[in-house]
């Protein structure tokens, strides 16, 4: 963002810095529409003049890998509030979006039905768990996958993977060999994330490849959806609520089913799946429909790992809420 001041005879630009970059309602943090951080307000970017060099750059900076697809046209759902920056232009090496040539506020002809997009690859894996939002955290740096040290590994470096991963909130962090050990390079030590990063990549640690770990001292984590049953006679029973972007919110009943409802009893330690609920049989909920058209498997330890139409507003109405009844034990 430019801002001409004429002083003393001279034409001088003044850059006001873009802050931060995050992309939001993709499938992980490596994923979905770009928002930049402006005088403390998040806003959108206008898709004129989008391509991977400026694609390239968004991953760079929050610290996923390189840039696989350009979203354009609100691929990843229209944004609210300001465009930030539109006719984004980037040579590719940038360190940051702020960086690139762009044009301000006032000079941008766009509107959220523009708002752009990108999917990075990822940097991280989750290794011998459960499923595949569980397990050893392993993370790709110069082309080689590593493990992470566990010392002084804590709940906003869990939250980090989890979010990285697309896979809800930290419910439970494991030391030591619990999902394993492997004698293979260790990249990360001293994990110092504060909660906010996008990336574990981006956290505060030792150095590459420093370290202070012996042979199977290895960082993990179990995630999981904040997942909660709403209105029913118990904790195990009743209209299903999660909670995304702060806000909780419920899931439509379109194929809603027993496989599906026994994700959600398994999630909340509830035991065996008893009757699949829907037509908002607990009640109507409020706020967003977050989940639609939900298809598990049924080996899933939470919803999130299900196939579901993500997090969009769907203009759904609550008279569709499912809900369910489980064994409780
Ligand atoms: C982007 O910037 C480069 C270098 O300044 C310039 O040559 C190019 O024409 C610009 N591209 C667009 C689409 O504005
Ligand atoms: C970016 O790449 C261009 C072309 O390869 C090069 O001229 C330029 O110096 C690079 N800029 C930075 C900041 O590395
Ligand atoms: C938004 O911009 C697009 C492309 O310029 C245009 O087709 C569309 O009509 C605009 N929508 C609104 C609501 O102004
Ligand atoms: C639930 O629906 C899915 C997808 O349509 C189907 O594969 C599965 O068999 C159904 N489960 C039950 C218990 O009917």
């Amino acid at each position: 963002m430019y801002y001409s001041l004429i002083f003393a005879g001279s034409l001088f630009l003044l850059k006001l810095v873009v802050s931060r970059t995050r992309l939001v309602s993709g499938i992980n943090s490596c994923s979905g529409r770009v928002q930049v951080l402006y005088d403390g307000t998040w806003g959108t970017v206008c898709d004129d003049g989008w391509d991977l060099s400026e694609a390239a750059v968004v991953c760079r900076e929050i610290g996923c890998g390189d840039a696989i697809e350009v979203k354009s046209s609100a691929y990843f759902g229209e944004g609210s509030g300001q465009i930030w920056m539109d006719n984004v232009n980037c040579s590719g090496n940038e360190s940051a979006l702020s960086k690139c040539e762009y044009h301000e506020l006032e000079l941008n002809d766009c509107n959220h039905s523009e708002d752009a997009g990108v999917i990075c690859q990822s940097v991280m894996r989750l290794v011998e768990g459960f499923d595949d939002c569980s397990g050893r955290v392993e993370v790709l740096h110069n082309g080689k996958w590593g493990t992470v040290c566990d010392y002084k590994w804590d709940g906003s470096d869990g939250a980090v993977v989890c979010k990285e991963m697309g896979c809800g909130n930290i419910k439970v962090l494991t030391y030591g060999a619990y999902f394993g050990a492997t004698s293979g390079q260790i990249w990360m030590g001293n994990v110092n994330c504060n909660g906010e990063e996008a990336s574990l990549s981006t956290c505060a640690i030792q150095g590459w490849g420093t370290h202070n770990c012996f042979f199977a001292e290895h960082a993990g984590v179990i995630c999981g959806l904040p997942v909660r049953l709403v209105n029913g006679n118990s904790f195990c029973s009743g209209r299903v609520e999660v909670l995304h972007d702060g806000q909780w919110g419920t899931v439509s009943d379109d194929g809603w089913n027993l496989t599906d409802a026994a994700v959600v009893c398994r999630e909340l330690g509830c035991g065996d799946v008893i009757t699949a609920k829907g037509g908002a049989y607990f009640g109507q909920g409020s706020g967003p429909v977050w989940m639609n058209s939900v298809d598990c498997v049924g080996k899933e330890s939470s919803l999130i790992q299900c196939n579901i139409a993500h997090w969009q507003h769907n203009n759904l109405d609550h008279l569709h809420d499912a809900g369910v009844i489980c064994s409780e034990q």
